[in-house]
């Protein structure tokens, strides 16, 4: 590499002050390492009772408020100062409509317009990858907060991830302890490439210096083949090393469930945010996390791109062996 091409890599690779939103979430925390990592100065803009004595937090620069008020945001966030780059996990953390305009497209709209007006040249949004084919209210208010950020002329990044491990990780106990692992219809209706945290959190943090991540949607999985649900508990009868026991859920009885919630949501508010769970737990037994070939109409393992290293099979070996200590 000559010495110009080496100067313009080292100043294309300075240190930025980043502003981080939703870093006490969990791609959030992994998030805060992986742009401390890289020599970036974080600041977080948190809610105080939210902020833990987590060695990643520690390292960063918190700063409390309520990241869903915008004189908050900009009061007590941006302070008046510059940032070169405002990333954001922020995210509705029950998924129901009302929570998700206000935090997955309001504070994010309120966070881009106080950018704009500070002179923050990049916005980075963790966002997913089912916005492909909107169904739910969620991916609604995520979908017009992206039609938002890509209209802004800022230089923007949206990342757009399939499962996390953790979405992954919810029959480990209950497999551990003898019992069967839940699968919808036969288990093979959908796959995905899981995607660790780690994994994520250096992908998004390298939006700032890599411009092929920049002003584009950029769908996401982990390393290796797409999995099935099937695979991921024969994968944890594998590892514990007994026979494969599976109890299948007929689909339908999602579809039953919904419409009995949305029957009683006409009267009761309750039932109506459970009919909404419900299509959220129908979605994701039914459309894959891969992308999806609009021609062809359907997912493509294939060419759905890939980062990092980490694996499911490890990540439930750390699971099936620690808390079997
Ligand atoms: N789970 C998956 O498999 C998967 C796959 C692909 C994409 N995604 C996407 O990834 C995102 C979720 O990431 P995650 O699991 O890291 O999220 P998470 O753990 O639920 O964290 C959400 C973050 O948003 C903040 N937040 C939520 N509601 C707030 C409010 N009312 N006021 C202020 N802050 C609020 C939380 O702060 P507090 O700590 O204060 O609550 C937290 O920092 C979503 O956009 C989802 O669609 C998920």
């Amino acid at each position: 590499m000559s010495d110009v091409a080496k100067a313009k890599e080292a100043t294309e690779k300075q240190s930025r002050r980043i502003l981080l939103l939703g870093a006490t979430g969990t791609i959030g925390r992994a998030t805060v390492s992986a742009l401390l990592e890289r020599g970036h100065e974080v600041v977080c803009f948190l809610r105080e009772q939210s902020a833990r004595s987590d060695p990643a937090l520690s390292r960063a620069i918190l700063r409390f408020g309520q990241p869903t008020d915008r004189e908050s945001l900009l009061g007590h966030g941006f302070c008046g100062e510059h940032f070169d780059v405002v990333l954001s996990c922020l995210a509705s953390r029950n998924g129901e409509a009302e929570d998700a305009w206000k935090v997955d497209h309001g504070a994010n709209s309120a966070a881009l317009s106080i950018a704009k007006s500070h002179g923050v040249k990049h916005f980075v949004l963790l966002s997913a990858i089912c916005l492909q084919r909107p169904k739910l209210a969620f991916q609604k208010a995520k979908l017009a907060f992206e039609s938002e950020l890509m209209g802004s002329g800022l230089k923007y990044s949206i990342v757009r991830p399939t499962a996390f491990f953790k979405s992954l990780s919810g029959q480990v106990e209950r497999v551990k302890s003898g019992k069967s692992f839940f699968l919808f219809g036969s288990g093979e209706l959908t796959s995905c490439k899981p995607i660790s945290d780690a994994d994520l959190a250096a992908y998004l943090a390298d939006c700032i210096d890599d411009p092929e991540r920049q002003n584009r949607i950029l769908p996401i999985g982990g390393p290796g083949e797409a999995i099935t649900p099937k695979q991921q508990g024969q994968m944890l009868f594998d590892l514990l090393g007994r026979k494969p026991k599976f109890t299948h859920v007929p689909v339908i009885m999602l579809d039953m469930t919904i419409g009995l919630l949305g029957l009683a949501g006409l009267i009761f508010p309750a039932a109506r945010k459970k009919a909404e769970y419900a299509r959220i737990g129908r979605y994701y037994a039914t459309e894959s996390m891969l992308l999806y070939d609009a021609e062809s109409g359907q997912y493509d393992a294939s060419k759905t791109p890939e980062t990092g290293t980490d694996t499911l099979r490890e990540h439930y070996k750390m699971l099936v062996f620690d808390q079997a200590d």
